[in-house]
């Protein structure tokens, strides 16, 4: 042990604890600054970002017994506060560089280091400074970050002030489609947003500590699990296995009807076999983190391995066991059948190409690892706080199988530090509720980065095999497509996400006869959870490469045959409906010019370039539906009170900007009572307390559940309103005694696309883009670097400039992850960040480019779409399109790591 007195934020402060304990540790769990955040826990990510002794260092790598007395220390509450903010803070906040908020202290103080040694540098050196000190963000493309501390320093040089930069809004103004901050960004910039795992060292004092005891093998019956060594550990409360869970032990995957499985395969504690890596086989319950970590190494497991089938094509195989025993490996197919058959026009058309593909399994790599706790609250009701971007669905999926009906389960959203869509699925609320069911204690789980990636749900790797026709003058004439979904062993959306094969492949073009069948294969590596863009970047990469393979048959350049095939007017989408804005010729418009020098500039390059490097330009279309398929629904509720309106909701928040979506809703309909922002109170994602808004995924909830806010508004005024168009004040409502709460619910007008037939309208709204790829190939090693990405983008009305712009930043370098180096297929290699290949910041270029038009859509209150989920929809096929351009190697399998590259150069 050891005693230490040290300047923190410059105070002094004394504490005792082990030499060898982290700083971080210290820092969060004793000193109670909770600022400063761990994610990977193991030196990659730089949340944990402090200053010591004027030096930026990552303090979850750094043991205590370095620092010494008399040390100063600074983490971002020494840096500023909500009552007298730093100038990165106000500068992070105008530029929208806090999103989800995990990364958003240590950035800043990363920053102050940079600035405090010189207040005026270059964007390089800035983009340098965080290179070296490991600032990883996931969320905003880095670029508005180094925009940030650009204008900060200004800030700090006295170039500008405040005023010049945060322009504030006349008060009574509207605030939909500015620039206005996010209600959370103040607390995230302060560091006060606190997330799961700071909630976690506010439980009680009688909260068990659990860690799991996970498989090591990919497939296998499991044997036996011995627990009675584990039981013996000082301070292990109890282990528990399956025998243990007093429900079905089942996860519910709400499987579709024509599933061949029921949706039950998923345990919650494996109990006769091992489905993939990293399962749960056991819970360690203890008084503390330690002694759950030594109970989980004395829990002895026997396992028979079995032959693992780690891929959808060996699955399928003649020889291939039934990895769930009764149902086919592959269990769900669909087929799609627009206009007329397609063999005979292939047969008879003058151009036709085909080629096969493969997307991989793309790790989400949230910075803030999956983390959660459970309680059983007074009314003997189920209460799991997690990262949960479905609350309602999960307690629905998890309460059989911890043995609760589902009415007595309440899932709440703790602040959420990104999820990607992996949240989509329950992770480990099953867990929660079976160690609380079991012990009637309050249980804290919080996984580390390896159980991060290897436990939780990743992007399912189709494998896709695509041919198109095209007339003499290019236009597309026939579409015909084969894709196989590996998505592990869990059923759970596997079915959905196959159906997305049919509603994205070709999507932008009018093709009139299209035949295709996609089927869900399960496999034994990791389980396919929901990742943003959801089955379009899968689909539309083969379709938006093939097009450039077409267009180069036809003889046609890329862009121009896109422009000539893309919707018009009449036209209709693969499901055979009207897209809901025909504004894709307007986006090629815009988007020529930037094509145009593009090629110039690369021309230019290539004409002096050094030995082996080679410059293209690539472009694509990316397409992506808003909603659940069909009637799609959303609830609200609007109630007045003494200080103004407050507003309930499910939209749950990845980092996206639930809230200011939820506000600008509320604030533009509630117009007539004259609120200022703040005099609208915001309750989300707590189903104690909100309706059942659906999930936060297929980019629904600006639309769905941005309609169902401005319903339940609207009843409140209805109701609010007097005879003489005057409005009833909080008192009258009271004295009258009218009801003050009001729900709204709105339907998307949508129809289901069957899987026999792919043909409906099932998304209430579609948001379009255009994305133009710049990059350099070395040909002496393969690597590609982007050099520069425009993306014209129209998502309708844009509701808030800041959090649409912050969503086609992240979206398009989370596409030069899926196009160059992300990856989860070597269980040994990529189970860390930087193993699966996380994009740092100099992998990005500065040069990120944003346009838009807004066509205003007919399904939204005020003309808007969604936005999340179509700037990953295909910028990875805009690079792959521009290394083929630069230098003819054209790779259809992803990643495109340096060695395909090499390989596609030499066919
Ligand atoms: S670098 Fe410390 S938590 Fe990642
Ligand atoms: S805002 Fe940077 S990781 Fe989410």
């Amino acid at each position: 042990m050891l005693k230490r007195t040290i300047f923190m934020n410059g105070s002094k402060v004394t504490f005792v604890a082990d030499a060898e304990e982290k700083l971080s540790n210290v820092i969060r769990k004793q000193l109670g600054l909770t600022g400063t955040k761990v994610g990977c826990g193991s030196g990659e990510c730089g949340t944990c970002t402090v200053i010591h002794n004027g030096k930026v260092i990552r303090s979850c790598i750094t043991k205590l017994k370095k620092v010494k007395d008399n040390d100063e220390i600074i983490t971002i509450e020494g840096v500023g506060s909500k009552d007298a903010l730093h100038p990165l803070q106000i500068s992070w906040m105008v530029h929208g560089g806090a999103q989800c908020g995990f990364c958003t202290p240590c950035f800043i103080v990363s920053a102050k280091a940079l600035l405090d040694a010189n207040d005026n540098p270059t964007r390089e050196e800035v983009r340098d400074w965080f290179q070296k000190n490991k600032n990883l963000c996931r969320c905003t493309g880095y670029q508005p970050l180094v925009d940030a501390v650009m204008d900060a320093a200004k800030l700090i040089r006295g170039e500008i002030a405040v005023k010049d930069f945060w322009k504030k809004l006349p008060e009574g103004s509207s605030i939909m489609g500015t620039e206005y901050i996010r209600p959370s960004a103040l607390a995230k910039v302060t560091g006060t947003w606190d997330f799961g795992a700071d909630l976690g060292l506010k439980l009680p004092e009688n909260t068990l500590h659990a860690k799991i005891v996970q498989a090591e093998v990919s497939h296998g019956n499991l044997l036996s699990i011995d627990t009675e060594e584990a039981k013996k550990v000082p301070g292990v409360v109890a282990v528990l296995t399956y025998k243990d869970v007093k429900g079905t032990n089942r996860i519910n995957g709400l499987a579709f009807p024509s599933n061949k499985g029921d949706g039950l395969e998923r345990p919650i504690l494996n109990d006769k076999k091992i489905f993939q890596y990293g399962d749960a086989i056991a819970i360690v319950l203890a008084e503390n983190e330690k002694a759950a970590h030594a109970g989980v190494e004395k829990v002895k497991v026997e396992i028979e391995e079995l032959p693992a089938y780690m891929s959808a094509p060996a699955a399928m195989a003649e020889d291939a066991i039934e990895i769930h025993p009764g149902t086919p490996n592959i269990y769900f197919t669909n087929h799609i059948e627009k206009g007329a058959e397609t063999a005979p026009i292939m047969d008879g058309a003058p151009y036709v190409v085909e080629d096969s593909f493969y997307t991989q399994r793309q790790p989400h790599l949230p910075l803030e690892p999956d983390v959660g706790f459970a309680y059983v609250n007074d009314e003997g009701q189920l209460i799991i706080h997690s990262k949960s971007i479905a609350i309602h669905f999960h307690a629905l999926m998890i309460a059989e199988g911890v043995g609760m009906k589902p009415e007595d389960v309440f899932i709440v959203q703790n602040n959420t530090g990104a999820t990607f869509g992996y949240k989509f699925s329950p992770t480990m609320e099953g867990l929660l509720g079976v160690a609380t069911m079991a012990t009637g204690r309050p249980v804290y789980l919080e996984f580390n980065m390896k159980q991060q990636i290897t436990y939780t749900g990743k992007r399912s790797p189709f494998w896709t095999t695509m041919k198109m026709a095209a007339d003499k003058e290019g236009k597309i004439l026939a579409l015909e497509s084969d894709w196989s979904v590996d998505h592990g062993p869990y059923c759970e959306f596997g079915d959905l996400l196959t159906q997305r094969g049919f509603q994205f492949g070709g999507a932008g073009y009018n093709i009139d006869h299209i035949r295709g069948n996609g089927r869900t294969v399960a496999t034994n590596h990791g389980w396919g959870s929901a990742f943003r863009g959801y089955g379009a970047p899968e689909i539309m990469f083969p379709s938006e490469v093939l097009i450039d393979e077409l267009a180069e048959k036809v003889g046609m350049d890329p862009f121009d045959f896109r422009y000539k095939n893309v919707y018009r007017e009449g036209d209709t989408t693969p499901t055979g409906c009207a897209p809901d804005a025909y504004c894709l010729e307007e986006l090629f418009d815009k988007s020529r010019p930037v094509y145009e020098l593009a090629k110039k500039t690369a021309a230019e390059k290539n004409a002096k370039a050094e030995a082996g490097k080679k410059y293209g330009v690539g472009v694509s279309v990316n397409i992506y539906g808003c909603g659940l398929d069909g009637p799609d629904t959303s609830e609200a509720w609007a109630e007045i009170t003494p200080r103004g309106v407050s507003v309930g909701n499910s939209w749950e928040d990845h980092g996206q900007g639930a809230d200011i979506g939820t506000l600008t809703y509320a604030h533009e309909t509630l117009k007539p009572l004259n609120l200022e922002p703040d005099q609208i109170d915001l309750v989300l994602n707590d189903m104690t307390k909100t309706p059942n808004s659906g999930p936060a995924g297929g980019s629904r909830s600006n639309l769905v559940t941005g309609n169902a806010t401005v319903v339940a508004c609207r009843n409140l005024l209805e109701a609010l309103k007097k005879e003489d168009g005057t409005y009833r004040t909080y008192e009258e409502m009271v004295a009258e005694g009218r009801e003050l709460k009001y729900m709204g619910k709105w339907t998307a007008p949508c129809t289901d696309t069957p899987p026999e037939t792919g043909q409906g309208n099932p998304f209430a709204g579609y948001m379009y883009g255009v994305c133009i790829a710049e990059v350099e190939v070395d040909t002496n090693n393969g690597k590609t670097k982007v050099e520069k990405m425009t993306l014209a983008s129209d998502v309708g009305t844009i509701i808030n400039k800041l959090v649409v712009d912050g969503q086609m930043y992240g979206g398009l370098v989370q596409g030069i992850g899926m196009a160059l180096t992300e990856d989860f297929e070597d269980l040994k290699k990529h189970t860390t960040l930087t193993g699966c290949g996380i994009p740092k910041i100099k992998d990005i270029p500065d040069n990120l480019h944003l346009m838009y038009t807004e066509y205003k859509r007919p399904n939204n209150f005020y003309g808007a779409s969604g936005a999340g989920e179509m700037p990953l929809a295909a910028p990875h096929a805009a690079i792959i399109n521009a290394i083929y351009n630069a230098c003819g190697a054209r790779v259809t399998h992803l990643p495109a790591y340096p060695e395909k590259v090499l390989a596609a150069l030499n066919n």
